[in-house]
């Protein structure tokens, strides 16, 4: 089963196309790198597929629903890191944690609440508030929001942002083990060795196009035969889609 579907997806801002006339399908289980320079619509996708942004036309799915008009079963599939995402500043990380998990509608509030919190190290900050942690700590709150309820279908903008190196470890290991019991991960990047080591497949987007798509095996196998680094081969496929 496909636990993401895009079909058309077209979104204009004041008539200029963020997003234009993409298609693809992500099954159950799979994980997929959007990968693409600043503007290329990464964002932008997600937020569609997240049903918090309207798309201009196309069809999308989550989990089988439509994430407008099938918003609530669309939702509770769904786990959201928005890019620069921001926890209620003045509630402690607890407090964030609770506000999402009684609007999640979970049973054992504490006891996910605790769980989250130890997966993602931040016990001993549990009562602190937002405002006065690190952007690197707020992150952590952000990605333990959007996991809490152990969503079926993980969309990531850009999770590594802020992180220092040993807890961006940490996380891309938090990824990969939900992804092998299953979860599906949608990730957006412009940083190659992110997409790589999160991602199985990728789709190489520009100017809301996309304009490539295959393995990251693939795109391996093609940096190694031409002798070039994957971030030039991404380069060259950038550059050869927009000569000018
Ligand atoms: N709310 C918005 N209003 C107007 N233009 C927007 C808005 N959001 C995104 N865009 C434009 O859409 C394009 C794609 O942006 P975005 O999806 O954020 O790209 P990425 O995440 O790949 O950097 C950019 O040209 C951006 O300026
Ligand atoms: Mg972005």
């Amino acid at each position: 089963m496909n636990c993401v579907h895009v079909e058309g997806l077209s979104r204009l801002f004041n008539g200029v196309k963020a997003i234009d006339n993409i298609y693809f399908d992500a099954e159950c289980g799979d994980s997929v790198a959007l990968i693409g320079p600043n503007g290329a619509g990464k964002t932008t996708t997600l937020r569609i597929l997240a049903g918090l942004l309207r798309p201009t036309s196309g069809i999308v799915r989550i989990c089988g629903y439509d994430p407008f008009t099938e918003s609530e079963k669309a939702k509770s599939c769904i786990g959201y890191l928005p890019e620069d995402a921001v926890p209620f500043l003045n509630l402690t990380v607890r407090e964030n944690l609770e506000y999402v998990a009684i609007l999640r509608r979970i049973s054992d509030v504490r006891g996910t609440i605790e769980d989250v919190m130890r997966l993602l190290d931040l016990t001993e900050i549990a009562n602190k508030v937002v405002a006065s942690l690190s952007r690197g700590n707020r992150q952590r709150v952000a990605i333990a929001m959007a996991l809490i309820h152990r969503p079926r279908v993980l969309l990531l903008d850009e999770p590594l942002n802020y992180l220092d190196i040993p807890t961006q470890e940490k996380v891309i290991r938090l990824f990969k083990e939900l992804s092998d019991s299953g979860t599906t991960i949608i990730v957006s990047t412009h940083i190659m060795s992110i997409a790589e080591r999160l991602a199985r497949r990728a789709l190489i987007m520009n100017r809301g196009r996309i304009i490539w798509r295959g393995s990251i095996e693939e795109l391996n196998k093609i940096a190694k035969l031409s002798g070039n680094a994957i971030e030039e081969v991404i380069i060259k496929l950038l550059e050869e889609e927009s000569p000018n």
